[in-house]
């Protein structure tokens, strides 16, 4: 039996990995995150995988990545891709080893910090706003069916918003 981990989900731009990797030196855990595990498993990096297995392929590397983080016996705190919850496995792997945060922003943060992205393939086209749209649209119910905390992302440092979201999850 693992231990139990948190799961930080929600959008591209939300602020995951930075969040994560600051929640966990707080709370001296160790921290991944989904995708970078991806890339290392594979050699490659995710647009590479998209663009020789489509978002298919992607999605099946992800999964795989999930459980074996999961597997983990060390209590970590995972950062996963704003995809994460298409797949109904997923959402119960989530749901079922660990607290899940939902790091919310609205649809004019997520546009902004992902405006000069160049490393995530689906933002990667002319509609980028419209993308985030429909993105955030199906996304958000499926980020709430799972989490126990939803929390803005909002403007505030890391450093200081990792203060009040370990204090949330005591709480819980
Ligand atoms: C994706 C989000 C990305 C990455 C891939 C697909 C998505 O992760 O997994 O580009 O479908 O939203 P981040 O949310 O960490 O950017």
């Amino acid at each position: 039996m693992n231990e139990q981990h948190i799961f930080l989900v929600g959008p591209m731009g939300a602020g995951k990995s930075t969040i994560g990797r600051h929640l966990a030196a707080f709370l001296n855990r160790p921290f991944f995150d989904i995708d970078n595990e991806i890339e290392a498993r594979t050699g490659a990096d995710i647009q590479w995988i998209f663009d020789m297995e489509g978002e298919e392929g992607f999605r099946v590397r992800e999964a795989k990545a999930l459980l074996e983080l999961i597997q983990n016996d060390t209590s970590s705190v995972i950062a996963t891709g704003g995809g994460i919850v298409l797949r109904e496995d997923n959402r119960e792997a989530l749901r079922e080893n660990g607290q899940v945060i939902y790091l919310s922003a609205t649809k004019e943060q997520l546009y902004d910090r992902t405006r000069k992205d160049k490393s995530r393939p689906l933002l990667q086209v002319d509609n980028r706003r419209e993308v985030i749209d429909q993105l955030v649209e199906k996304r958000d119910p499926l980020y709430r069916g799972i989490a126990d905390l939803v929390f803005p992302s909002g403007s505030v440092p890391p450093g200081k918003l990792v203060k009040s979201l370990a204090q949330a999850l005591t709480e819980l």
